[in-house]
């Protein structure tokens, strides 16, 4: 069985049902499971804690996700074109597996919400790539398909550099049909690949 991390941060959640989405599409593939996590919410009152166990939705992350995972699909609202600190401070605990080469070579994708039609979706997930990047991982977007597709290149549903939601206002979480298409095929396509790279050394 492969497994697929499907790690995301999202208040409003929008970010959430995108992730559920992509975590559908991975589960199409008959040999993959998808394990949902999200991280909890930072705060800069430095005693703020967060309850050990989230009063609803995906448990919280742990490195031993990321170790266990065989890929990795990441999720998170814009933040000023950028991702969202919960999900940065999570990646920033990662060092250990960067030392021990973990993530080396497993596949990963990107996805993110925005409130606005342009409003930083291609620099968010192009920034959320790098840390991945620095962690050896081999990257992948949506699939390239036109011209039936082309909806794959809409800004306001999905890039070529991974889906992408447009909320329209900080609460709303509906995700048009598009964009439920594009996680899903983002998520199986995910599945396919970390299948085609099981037990190739890729060091
Ligand atoms: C501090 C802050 C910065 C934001 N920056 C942007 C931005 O640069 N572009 C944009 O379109 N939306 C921006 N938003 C809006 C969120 O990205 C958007 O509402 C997103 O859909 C929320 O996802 P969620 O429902 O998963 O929390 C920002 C929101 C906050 C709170």
């Amino acid at each position: 069985m492969i497994h697929i991390l499907v790690l995301y941060y999202s208040r409003n959640g929008s970010t959430a049902q995108m992730a559920r989405h992509v975590a559908r599409g991975i589960e199409q593939e008959p040999s993959c499971q998808a394990v949902v996590r999200t991280v909890p919410a930072v705060s800069p009152v430095s005693d703020a804690v967060a309850p050990p166990v989230p009063e609803q939705g995906a448990p919280y992350a742990t490195l031993d996700d990321l170790c266990a995972c065989d890929g990795l699909a990441l999720g998170s609202p814009t933040r000023f074109g950028n991702m969202a600190a919960p999900l940065k401070y999570f990646l920033d605990t990662t060092g250990p597996l960067w030392i021990q080469k973990t993530l080396n070579g497993k596949p990963a994708g990107v996805f993110t919400s925005t409130s606005a039609p342009s409003g930083g979706q291609e620099s968010t997930l192009l920034t959320m790539m790098i840390p991945l990047l620095h962690h050896g991982m081999v990257l992948s977007g949506s699939a390239l398909s036109f011209p039936s597709d082309s909806h794959i290149q809409n800004a306001v549903s999905g890039t070529l550099y991974g889906p992408s939601h447009w909320s329209q206002h900080e609460s709303s979480a509906h995700l048009s049909a598009d964009c439920q298409k594009i996680c899903h095929e983002f998520g199986h396509r995910l599945a396919r690949i970390a299948l085609q790279l099981r037990g190739l050394d890729l060091s």
